[in-house]
């Protein structure tokens, strides 16, 4: 299934503005239910990756469950319908009152990240009178061959416990009364591609569940994050990413004990192709080597290229003349504000429809005003 644009009725529409392909969201999500369902594996989905709330509806009546990493996340996860059953709260820098949040809502399971963390989830709860869920989330120093600003599984990274610490973690594990052990919990990275990468991850994974055994313990989820990456590239060729082996190959190396249950927590792989930016051409300038294509979005709209140096394939929707190259770049007072050097585009000219492909995670919600600018507004293709 490809992402379909509507370019009539989308000409018509005050630009920048996020343009989400429903049938395509759902064609996605329903491929991730059917290709986890095959093994009974269950799927958080990554609210940071777009917490738009009718992109959050639609994940929750496909019965996935919410990954979060703020309390304001886990606020709108609720919000949106997911049972607090099926929400996991993650992240290496909690606040009192996001874990009163959870404690209070009686989530599913708080990832913890440190010692201390435990210490004030165990305190926390002890002041409700309640008994916490806890998953350690282990550091599993799997390189995931990614950018090295979205790459958080190395020693060195700020996330999780680093395995050498695990003996003391247990320990003091058994000596709190308000936390309880749910799982083991690990996250290599994101826009992972080779999925060799994932293979070291279940191969390490397998060595750290001896070490529970032969302490005795067997966590009853293992959750091993999310991080599958999209095809950026050549969106339509593989609009939905390739669930199938993504899953089978955790069936079949990964060596889970009897009663345990396998977790996952995707964000772009679900949302990531559903959505383009779309922007008009405000002006053509000419360059020294290129001209520059003058679009009205801008980082504040889509921050991914100025921040990673991330490609999102560039069109013109309503030219179909013969190609020229462009520098496509925003009206925001920064160098960075660039979507794309030299891209080869139809010759284009002031007033043309510009999309920014792929832009379904990480986009919306990466948004911000610098400028003073309006945060792009978003439109639906159910409800044109
Ligand atoms: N679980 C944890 C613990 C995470 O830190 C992340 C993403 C995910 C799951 C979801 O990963 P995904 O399936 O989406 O790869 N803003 C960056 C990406 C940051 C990812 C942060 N963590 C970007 O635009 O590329």
């Amino acid at each position: 299934m490809k992402f379909n644009f509507p370019v009539e009725t989308l000409t018509k529409i005050d630009t920048p503005f996020y343009y989400y392909d429903m049938e395509l969201l759902n064609a996605t999500l329903d491929a991730v239910a059917t290709e986890s369902g095959k093994y009974g594996y269950k799927v958080h989905y990554a609210v940071k990756a777009n917490a738009n709330d009718r992109i959050l509806t639609a994940i929750e009546s496909k019965g996935f469950g919410a990954d979060c990493v703020s309390g304001q996340e886990v606020q709108k996860a609720l919000d949106c319908g997911f049972a607090s059953k099926g929400i996991v709260f993650a992240g290496v820098g909690k606040s009192d009152w996001e874990i009163n949040l959870g404690l209070d809502n009686n989530i599913a399971c708080f990832n913890v990240e440190s010692i201390p963390e435990l210490e004030i989830i165990d305190e926390l709860a002890g002041k409700k009178g309640k008994v916490a869920k806890v998953a350690l989330r282990i550091n599993p120093n799997v390189n995931a061959n990614t950018h090295h600003y979205i790459t958080t599984g190395l020693n060195e990274n700020k996330f999780g416990i680093n395995q050498w610490d695990l003996e003391k973690v247990v320990n003091t594990l058994s000596e709190l009364k308000n936390v309880e052990l749910e799982g083991i919990h690990f996250h290599i990275g994101s826009q992972i591609t080779d999925l060799h990468s994932f293979k070291d991850l279940c191969l390490r994974v397998n060595e750290l569940q001896k070490w529970f055994v032969s302490h005795h313990i067997m966590p009853k989820v293992v959750n091993v994050g999310g991080g599958l990456g999209i095809n950026y590239e050549q969106p339509d060729e593989q609009s939905i990413p390739d669930f199938a082996s993504y899953f089978a190959l955790f069936n079949e190396l990964l060596e889970l004990m009897p009663g345990q249950e396998l977790h996952f927590e995707l964000g772009r792989s679900m949302v990531g192709q559903c959505a383009s930016l779309l922007s008009k051409v405000l002006y053509i300038k000419e360059g020294v080597q290129t001209n520059f294509a003058i679009v009205d979005a801008g980082m504040s709209d889509l921050i991914r290229p100025a921040l990673y140096q991330a490609y999102h394939k560039i069109e013109n929707l309503t030219s179909s003349l013969d190609e020229e190259k462009y520098d496509v770049v925003g009206p925001i007072c920064e160098s960075s504000d660039c979507f794309g050097k030299a891209v080869a585009l139809p010759k284009t000219k002031r007033g043309d429809l510009i999309a920014l492909r792929s832009a379904g995670a990480y986009g919306e919600v990466m948004a911000n005003q610098y400028n003073l600018r309006t945060l792009p507004k978003a439109y639906y293709s159910d409800s044109l």
